[in-house]
C-alpha cells in the first residue's frame, strides 16, 4: 500500500505534492519521491525512507514546474531503496510514473520488454509499466496508457507525466484507490481524500478501469477503450483530522474494516485454475523438497504466535505432520533440540522483533531451512529467512495487530494445505474444495462486519466488567488466547483464556457474577462440550457472550448473548471469529475513554529484548 499524488495548476508544483505526501505517509513511509515538470526537463528526486528525508534533500534547491507527480511507498517488490523509489522513468527519462499496487505479471512483461533491449534500474513490479507506455508510444501519451493496460495485470492506481505532453496528467485505477480534486485552475490526484482536503473539496471518485486525464481547467474522464465517460464531483464535509484515519475514528477500527481486502490480497496470486483450483507458492520459492520435512517448527511473539497455534492445528490436520509452536523469548533460551529436516516458519508482522530474529538465527545455525511469514518488505526477518511469504496487509498503524493477523492465518493455511497436497494427504478434490472455502472468506468477513452494531451494542453493556475469560477448544482456543490478549492491551481488562477443557482444573474457582466468559464455539464435533462448559461458568453467575456460526442454535439457551458469524470449515473459522473479539476489544476501550491506537507501555514494533 503506497500512497501516490499529482498536481497540475498554476502554482508551483513541488510544495504541494510534497504536502499532499505527508498526508499520505500512514500508506507507506519507506521511501519517497518526486517528478516535477520544468519548462524543458523533468525533475526526479528520491529518498530512501520516511518523507523528511526527501524534504531535507531538496530544502536547498529550487525546483520550478506547475505539474509533477509524488509518491510515498509501502515497499513490496524491490527493497526501500533510492533506486527502487518512486517516480520510475522509460529509458530515455521523459516519461515518468507512479504507482501503488501489485503488477502480478511484471515479470513476464519485463523478460519480454528486455528481450526488446531495455534495461531496467530498479527492482520493482513498477518500472515494466514505464518501459511498457513508452514501447508503445507513437506521439501520444493516452493512446499508449491504453494500450499498455491491456497488458498488464494486478492491482493499480498510476499516474504518468510525460516531457513531450506538458498539459496533462493521466491517471488510472484498478483495485487500488484514486480520487481526484477538482480546484480552481488546478486539479490534483491522490490516494485518499485527506491529501485534497487543502486544496479542494470537490471530489471526483474514480472507479475501477476508469482513466481521469487532468489539464490545468478540467478534467475529462474515459473507460479503458478510450470512450468519454461523465462524471459528477461529490462535496466531502469531512474534517481534515478524521479523513487521515480514511473516515474512521482510530487507525485500529480502520484496520479491522480493511481485513476483506487485506485477506483477497494475501490469496491473490497464491490461486490457480487449471482443471481444478491449486496453490502455488513458486513465487516465494516453495517446492517440493519443503514438503519432506520431518517436523515443522514455528516461533514467534505475542499475536504472531497466535497465529502459530493456528498453525500447529493446521498442519497437523491439513498435513499430517509434527509441528511444535514456541514463543520466541522462551525458545532462544531453551536449549531446544531440532535438526536440518527440521523446517522453521517464523512469524513476524513487522519482521523486527528481536526474540524472533534471536530464535530465526538459533534456526539458521543450527542448519534448518526457514520460511518467514511476514508484512513488511525488505525487513530483517524476510532478508535472512529462505523463502519470504509477505502477508499483503499493508501497513498496519495501530499497536495492536488485527489485518496483519488475520492475513497471517491466510498464508498459514495455504502453506498447511501446499504440504498436505505435496506429501498425498489432501486430495485434489480436497484441495479445491478448501481453496473455495478460503477464497469465500472476504466477503464473508465484509458480511461480518456489517454487523458490528451488535458488538458495539454488547460491548456497551460490559465494559465495566473487571474480568473476562476467553475459552474455547481446538482452533477456538488460539482464538480465545488472541481475543484476551487484545482485550487486555486496548482496554486494560483483566483478561485471559483458557482451553474449555481446562476450566475446572482450575480457572473455575475465579467465575463469579463480576465474570464475562465469552465462549468461542466454532468446531462442531465439540458443541456439546462448549455447552456444557457454559452451563458451568452461568452456575457460578458468568455472564456469557458466545461466538458461533449464523446456522447454528445449540447455545440459543444457555447464552446470554451471541455474535454469529458466516458458516467456514471448522479449521478456517480463526479468520472469522476473531473479528468479534478485535471489535469488542475496540469498542470496550473507546468505552473507556482510551485511546486504542496507542495503548499505554506498547509499541509496535519490539526490536529491543
Ligand atoms: C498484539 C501485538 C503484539 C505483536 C508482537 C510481535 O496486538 O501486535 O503482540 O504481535 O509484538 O510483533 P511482530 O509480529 O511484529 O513480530
Amino acid at each position: 500500500m503506497c500512497g501516490i499524488v499529482g498536481y497540475i495548476g498554476e502554482e508551483q508544483a513541488t510544495p504541494v505534492l510534497i504536502n499532499a505526501l505527508k498526508k499520505l505517509e500512514y500508506r507507506g513511509y519507506d521511501s519517497a519521491g518526486i517528478a516535477v515538470l520544468g519548462d524543458e526537463d523533468l525533475i526526479i528526486r528520491k529518498a530512501k525512507g520516511a518523507l523528511k528525508f526527501l524534504e531535507q534533500k531538496i530544502a536547498t534547491e529550487i525546483i520550478q514546474g506547475t505539474m509533477g507527480i509524488g509518491h510515498t511507498r509501502w515497499a513490496t517488490h524491490g527493497e526501500p531503496s533510492d533506486v527502487n523509489s518512486h517516480p520510475h522513468t522509460n529509458v530515455s527519462g521523459k516519461i515518468a510514473i507512479v504507482h501503488n499496487g501489485i503488477i502480478e505479471n511484471h515479470a513476464r512483461l519485463k523478460s519480454m520488454l528486455e528481450e526488446g533491449g531495455v534495461t531496467f534500474k530498479s527492482q520493482t513490479d513498477t518500472e515494466v509499466v514505464a518501459h511498457l507506455i513508452d514501447f508503445f508510444y507513437e506521439g501520444d501519451l493516452f493512446q499508449a496508457v491504453l494500450e499498455a493496460l491491456k497488458k498488464i495485470e494486478g492491482s493499480y492506481a498510476l499516474a504518468v507525466i510525460s516531457q513531450d505532453d506538458p498539459s496533462r496528467i493521466i491517471a488510472v485505477r484498478k483495485d487500488s484507490p484514486l480520487v481526484i480534486g477538482k480546484g480552481e485552475g488546478e486539479n490534483i490526484i491522490a490516494s485518499d481524500v485527506p491529501a485534497l482536503l487543502e486544496y479542494t473539496r470537490e471530489v471526483y471518485y474514480l472507479e475501477d478501469r476508469e482513466i481521469a486525464v487532468l489539464y490545468r481547467d478540467h478534467v475529462e474522464f474515459f473507460d479503458t477503450e478510450g470512450k468519454p465517460v461523465e462524471k459528477d464531483t461529490i462535496r466531502v464535509e469531512w474534517d481534515v483530522a478524521s479523513a487521515e484515519k480514511g473516515g474512521y475514528e482510530h487507525f485500529m477500527l480502520k484496520e479491522i474494516h480493511e481485513q476483506p481486502k487485506a485477506l483477497t490480497d494475501t490469496l491473490r496470486a497464491r490461486i490457480k485454475t487449471y482443471a481444478s483450483k491449486t496453490i502455488h507458492l513458486e513465487e516465494i520459492g516453495f517446492d517440493s523438497s519443503w514438503a519432506e520435512a520431518g517436523r515443522v517448527i514455528i516461533t514467534a511473539c505475542g499475536t504472531a504466535w497466535h497465529a502459530g497455534i493456528v498453525g500447529k492445528y493446521a498442519f497437523e490436520h491439513f498435513a499430517r505432520i509434527p509441528v511444535d509452536v514456541d514463543i520466541a523469548s522462551e525458545y532462544r533460551y531453551r536449549d531446544p533440540l531440532f535438526n536440518p529436516k527440521d523446517i522453521f516458519i517464523i512469524i513476524s508482522q513487522s519482521g523486527e522483533t528481536a526474540d524472533t530474529l534471536a530464535a530465526m538465527r538459533m534456526a539458521r545455525k543450527g542448519g534448518a531451512r526457514i520460511i518467514a511469514i511476514t508484512n513488511v518488505v525488505g525487513s530483517t526477518l524476510a532478508r535472512e529467512a529462505d523463502l519470504v511469504m509477505y502477508t499483503w496487509a499493508g501497513p498496519e498503524i495501530a499497536v495492536a495487530s488485527t489485518k496483519a493477523f488475520t492475513t497471517q492465518l491466510m498464508c498459514v493455511y495455504l502453506i498447511a494445505l501446499q504440504f498436505g497436497s505435496l506429501r498425498g494427504v489432501v486430495n485434489e478434490e480436497d484441495l479445491s474444495r478448501y481453496i473455495d472455502a478460503l477464497e469465500a472468506i472476504p466477503q464473508q468477513a465484509e458480511r461480518l462486519l456489517a454487523d458490528k452494531e451488535a458488538i458495539q451494542r454488547f460491548a456497551a453493556h460490559q465494559f465495566n466488567k473487571t474480568k473476562a475469560f476467553f475459552m474455547g477448544r481446538l482452533f477456538d482456543y488460539a482464538i480465545s488466547l488472541e481475543s484476551a490478549l487484545k482485550l487486555k492491551e486496548i482496554s486494560y481488562t483483566h483478561s485471559e483464556a483458557f482451553a474449555a477443557g481446562e476450566l475446572k482444573h482450575g480457572p473455575i474457582a475465579l467465575v463469579d457474577e463480576s465474570t464475562l466468559v465469552v465462549a468461542i464455539c466454532t468446531q462442531e464435533a465439540l458443541f456439546d462440550k462448549m455447552d456444557s462448559n457454559i452451563k458451568e461458568v452461568k452456575a457460578r453467575g458468568a455472564t456469557v457472550l458466545v461466538i458461533t456460526y449464523e446456522d447454528v442454535s445449540y447455545f440459543d439457551a444457555s447464552a446470554d448473548g451471541i455474535f454469529r458469524i458466516p458458516h467456514t470449515i471448522d479449521a478456517f473459522s480463526p479468520i472469522l471469529s476473531v473479528i468479534p473479539s478485535q471489535l469488542y476489544a475496540y469498542y470496550c476501550s473507546v468505552q473507556r475513554g482510551l485511546d486504542p491506537d496507542k495503548p499505554r507501555n506498547l509499541a509496535k514494533s519490539v526490536t529491543v529484548e
